[in-house]
């Protein structure tokens, strides 16, 4: 027992003394215990931010140091749960609490009545250290769960044994007495270490064409989506939960309104994976704060995400870290300085944020794990940012934008259009598709990035021949511009344009993108040769094009083949037409 009593409440922070404390070590705080943790010592007095309600606290009320800093329990059962900001689950506390979160209470992220059939893959006498798999469990169906020995730890094993346990017993132990257990702990922010980062030259593979084609984010990379209020970022992170090619989904949802997230507790569970006709939940962790949830959990939520991804990684998995939004994680970092009483910066933003956002970020990768047997997984971080009025220039925005390697831009505009997604061609980009050109080459198609680069110019030259019609009315402009016109329209209204909600356009197979693609092309070059010849304008037929690539577009994959033949033909028939 401490002697450091409470000193002065402001919100969620509480200053204690006399009390010594390592930055970010856990406390608890008051005789309720409510869990906090230090983010300041000066002197003897420690200034702590408390993850809880702090409603009723009295000065004078002890409070403890854990001699821990906030972690993270990661073992078999991550998968499926529902997690708030440190780590406990939704559904326990609802019980423990009555209310949506309970004061004081602390529920154990990992169940412990529940048991895993554990089978060794070591035996006594191995020599093991930190990141080697000392056996297996079955997690989900299908779903093998490695358990590695905790980092920074290594000995002889001297006994272990296959058997049920649960994330508490001890399954074995090391010549040091050191217990070996299903599940360890780990400080959430403080990267996971590696053995290695490696350079990818793999996609993250949508099912989102306009993604795919124009801004793809390699493996291990990091994307940032900003869009205003309702321009579709929600709607994006979960198909990408959908339909992303990714073994494991970590989705951490910081939602403003409180019924935000109930949607996402409601919506992200009904979720099925189309190709396995599985619930994604059960690849997936949620973890979920609301407004009516104190500041500080939100602050922590992207570090309890980041670090169960890095966990998933660790096992040679390839994960997808969703966040929606890191505005709301910034506005807690923001809430949390001002109570501080530190110097703001860019709009009220503690000066730290972009360094903060930056450290954030750099924990994607594609990483060599640590241990044997040698495995390689991946990180990939997706962060949607909500702007406030849609207004990219502020600090969020562009801290973010100096730390990804792409930015998918949601626009208003063309949200308002109901042309979805809506991301705008314009001022996207990426700095990963030469990167990832490759292996589109060898997977989808010879000429993917000849392609990609001629919708590119294409869209650009509409938009420079939008503004001159504009000016000086569409009857002035030449033939050909015309016409790059109206193959432009088809290009974003079908191409680009992708609904969430049809059964077979939702996702978006690298073929079908590919074949789409490829006839758009194909129909934009035939009819600009044509005219090229001297062809009128007038017996150039786009019609067919148009719904040849519109079935295509909804075609089941099992169809996709035959009908990209069909919008072949109706790209290279395009001059001869019933327009002769
Ligand atoms: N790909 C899509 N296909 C069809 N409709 C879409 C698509 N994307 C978005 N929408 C429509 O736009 C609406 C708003 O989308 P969403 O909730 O994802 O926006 P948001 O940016 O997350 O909004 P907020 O700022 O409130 O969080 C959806 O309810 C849906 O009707
Ligand atoms: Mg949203």
């Amino acid at each position: 027992m401490s002697a450091a009593r409470i000193v002065r409440v402001a919100g969620a922070l509480v200053e204690a003394r006399p009390m010594e404390g390592a930055l970010y070590e856990l406390a608890y705080v008051g005789t309720r215990r409510l869990l906090g943790e230090i983010v300041r010592q000066v002197g003897d007095t420690a200034t702590i931010q408390v993850y809880e309600e702090t409603n009723g606290l009295a000065l004078g009320e002890p409070v403890d140091t854990a001699g821990t800093s906030l972690t993270a329990h990661l073992g078999p059962g991550l998968l499926g749960a529902v997690l708030d900001g440190t780590g406990r689950p939704l559904a326990r506390l609802a019980e423990a609490g009555g209310d949506f979160i309970g004061e004081g209470v602390s529920a154990p992220t990992l169940d412990p009545g529940r048991r895993w059939a554990f089978t060794p893959a070591v035996a006594a006498g191995t020599q093991v250290r930190g990141g080697d798999v000392l056996g297996t469990v079955e997690e989900t169906e299908g779903l093998t769960h490695a358990i590695l020995v905790p980092p920074r730890t290594c000995g002889t094993v001297t006994a272990i044994a296959a058997g049920e346990y649960s994330c508490e017993d001890t399954l074995g132990t090391l010549d040091d007495g050191t217990p070996l257990r299903l599940a360890h702990r780990w400080p959430i922010r403080v990267p996971r270490p590696i053995a290695a980062r490696l350079a990818t030259r793999r996609p993250f593979v949508t099912g989102q064409r306009v993604f795919d084609l124009l801004f793809p984010v390699a493996e291990g990379g990091a994307c940032a989506v900003p869009g205003g209020f309702g321009t579709g970022k929600t709607i994006i992170e979960q198909s990408l939960a959908r339909f992303a090619d990714a073994d494991i989904i970590v989705y951490v949802g910081c939602g403003e309104r409180g019924n935000e997230m109930t949607d996402v507790l409601t919506e992200f569970p009904a979720l099925v994976d189309p190709r396995t006709g599985r619930p994604v939940m059960d690849r997936s962790v949620l973890i979920v704060n609301t407004s009516n949830m104190p500041v500080a959990a939100r602050e922590a939520s992207i570090y309890l995400g980041v670090t169960v991804a890095e966990y998933y990684r660790d096992q040679g998995r390839r994960v997808a870290l969703m966040i929606d939004s890191t505005s709301r994680w910034a506005e807690a970092l923001r809430e949390m300085g001002a109570r501080l009483q530190e110097m703001p910066g860019e709009e009220g933003y503690p000066t730290y944020l972009a360094s903060r956002l930056s450290l954030f970020f750099e924990r994607a990768a594609v990483a060599r794990a640590q241990g044997a047997p040698e495995r390689e997984g991946a990180v990939t971080i997706i962060g949607a940012i909500s702007p406030p009025g849609g207004d990219f220039s502020e600090p969020v925005t562009q801290a973010s934008l100096r730390v990804t390697g792409a930015m998918w831009a949601l626009d208003a505009s063309l949200a308002q259009q109901r042309h979805y997604p809506a991301v705008d061609w314009d001022s996207s980009f990426s700095l990963y598709a030469d990167q990832v050109s490759p292996w589109f080459a060898e997977h989808a198609g010879r000429d993917w990035e000849e392609i990609r680069h001629y919708l590119i110019a294409l869209l650009q030259r509409e938009r420079e021949l939008r503004d001159i019609a504009s000016l000086v009315g569409p009857d002035a402009l030449e033939d050909e511009d015309r016409f790059v016109m109206n193959v432009a329209w088809i290009i974003r209204d079908v191409l680009l344009r992708q609904s969430a909600f049809h059964p077979h356009d939702a996702r978006s197979s690298i073929a079908k993108t590919y074949a789409m693609a490829s006839a758009a092309v194909l129909a934009a070059r035939t009819g600009r040769d044509a005219l090229a010849r001297g062809i009128p304008a007038a017996r150039l037929d786009l019609q067919g094009v148009r719904h040849a690539l519109s079935v295509l577009r909804d075609a089941p994959d099992d169809e996709v083949e035959v009908q990209a033949g069909r919008a072949v033909a109706a790209a290279t028939g395009i001059a001869s037409g019933v327009a002769r």
